[in-house]
C-alpha cells in the first residue's frame, strides 16, 4: 500500500516538480507584458471570477497591477509565457470551476484539490489537449471538494492525460467510455462519489495503467477475464465498496507488477488461483466480505 502510494505520489510530485521547472518571471514587467497573452489572462480572471470564499486571501495577487505569471498559483513557460500549471491545493476556496478554464490551452498541471469547489465539471476541459494532470480530489485528507454531475465525455479529447483525481466529490453517472481513448492513461482515483454502472471495457485496455482506485463507489459487472494481460502495467487495483460480482480474475498474475489488489466488499465468487505467489511485489491482497467458497485450491 505504502509503496504503491509512495510510487503514485512520487508521480504526481514529479509532475508537480515539472510544473516547477518553469519559475517566478525573472523578466521586468514591461518586457513581460510584450508576451503577456490577454487569452489566458482573462481566463484566469473568469476563474477567479467564479470563486466567491477567498479566506486566505490567495487570489489578492490576481490583481492588475501584477503580470498574470506571477500570480499565486499560476505558472508560465518561460518562453512563451503561457499558462502550464494552475496549483492551489488546499486553499479553502469556495466556488464553482469556470468553463473558460478550457481556454488556458498550454496547460498540462491542473491542481485544485482539497478545497470546496462544487458545480459540475465543464466539458470545456477537453480542449486542454495538453493537459497531463487533472487533480480534483483530495489525495491527502481535510477538505474535499463536492463536484456533482457527471463526467464529461470530453475527456477523452484529453490525449496528454496521465493522472484523473475525482476522489470524494459528489460524481454520478457512469465512467465515459472515452477514457480509453487516452493513450497515456496511467492514474485514475475517484472513490468515494456515486459513480455507477459497469468500468468501460476500453478503460481496461488502456495498457499504460498504472492504478485504478474507484472504492466506495456502486459500480457493478465482471472485471475482464483478460485483465492481467490487457494491463501489464498495473500496480494498485482498489475496487472494494462496490457491486462488483463473477469470478477472481485469475489472469491477474500475468500483471507481475500489481502491489495492490482491493476486491473486498463486493460480491465476487469462485476460486482463487494457486499460483498467487507469482506476483512477488504484492503487498496488499483484500478479498474480505465476498462470495469467495474455498480459499487456495
Ligand atoms: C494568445 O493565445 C491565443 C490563443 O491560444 C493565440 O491565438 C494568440 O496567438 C496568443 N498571443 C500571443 C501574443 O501569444
Ligand atoms: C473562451 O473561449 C470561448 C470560446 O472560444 C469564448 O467564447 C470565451 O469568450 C473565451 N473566454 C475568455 C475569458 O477569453
Ligand atoms: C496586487 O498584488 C500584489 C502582489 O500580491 C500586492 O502587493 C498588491 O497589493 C495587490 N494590489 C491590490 C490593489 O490588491
Ligand atoms: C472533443 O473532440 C471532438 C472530436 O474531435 C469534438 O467534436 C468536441 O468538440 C471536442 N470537445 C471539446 C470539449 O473540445
Ligand atoms: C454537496 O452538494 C450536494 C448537491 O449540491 C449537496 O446536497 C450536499 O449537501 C453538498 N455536500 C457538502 C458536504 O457540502
Ligand atoms: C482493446 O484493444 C484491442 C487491441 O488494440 C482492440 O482490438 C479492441 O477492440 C479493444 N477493445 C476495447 C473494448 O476497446
Ligand atoms: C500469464 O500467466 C500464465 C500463468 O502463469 C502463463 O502461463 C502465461 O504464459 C502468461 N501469459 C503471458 C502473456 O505472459
Amino acid at each position: 500500500m505504502w509503496a504503491f502510494w509512495t510510487s503514485t505520489l512520487a508521480n504526481v510530485f514529479l509532475l508537480l516538480q515539472f510544473a516547477m521547472r518553469f519559475p517566478a518571471i525573472h523578466v521586468s514587467l514591461s518586457a513581460a507584458k510584450q508576451f503577456q497573452n490577454e487569452t489566458d489572462r482573462l481566463a484566469l480572471l473568469e476563474f477567479k471570477h467564479q470563486i466567491y470564499d477567498d479566506p486566505f486571501g490567495v487570489l489578492n495577487s490576481w490583481n492588475h497591477s501584477q503580470y498574470h505569471c506571477q500570480w499565486e498559483g499560476v505558472t508560465c513557460s518561460t518562453r512563451h509565457q503561457r499558462v502550464v500549471a494552475l496549483t492551489l491545493m488546499d486553499r479553502q476556496l469556495s466556488g464553482t470551476i469556470s468553463p473558460h478554464v478550457g481556454n488556458l490551452s498550454f496547460m498540462r498541471f491542473i491542481q485544485l484539490g482539497e478545497n470546496q469547489f462544487h458545480g459540475e465539471i465543464p466539458q470545456e476541459f477537453g480542449r486542454l489537449f495538453r493537459l497531463r494532470v487533472l487533480n480534483l480530489l483530495k489525495i491527502f485528507i481535510f477538505h474535499t471538494n463536492n463536484l456533482t454531475g457527471e463526467i464529461p465525455s470530453s475527456i477523452g479529447n484529453l490525449s496528454s492525460l496521465t493522472t484523473l483525481a475525482l476522489g470524494y466529490n459528489n460524481l454520478e453517472g457512469n465512467l465515459p467510455s472515452e477514457m480509453g481513448l487516452l493513450k497515456k492513461f496511467a492514474i485514475l482515483t475517484a472513490g468515494g462519489n456515486k459513480l455507477s454502472g459497469i468500468i468501460p471495457a476500453s478503460i481496461f485496455n488502456c495498457s499504460a495503467i498504472i492504478a485504478i482506485s474507484v472504492p466506495a463507489n456502486s459500480f457493478h459487472g465482471n472485471l475482464p477475464t483478460n485483465i492481467g494481460l490487457t494491463l501489464p502495467n498495473l500496480e494498485g487495483l482498489y475496487l472494494g465498496a462496490n457491486k462488483f460480482y463473477g469470478n477472481f480474475p485469475t489472469s491477474i498474475t500475468n500483471a507481475s507488477g500489481l502491489e495492490v489488489l482491493d476486491l473486498s466488499r463486493n460480491k465476487f465468487e469462485g476460486q482463487i488461483p494457486a499460483n498467487l505467489g507469482d506476483l512477488t511485489n504484492l503487498i496488499v491482497f483484500d478479498l474480505y466480505d465476498n462470495l469467495f467458497g474455498n480459499l487456495f485450491h
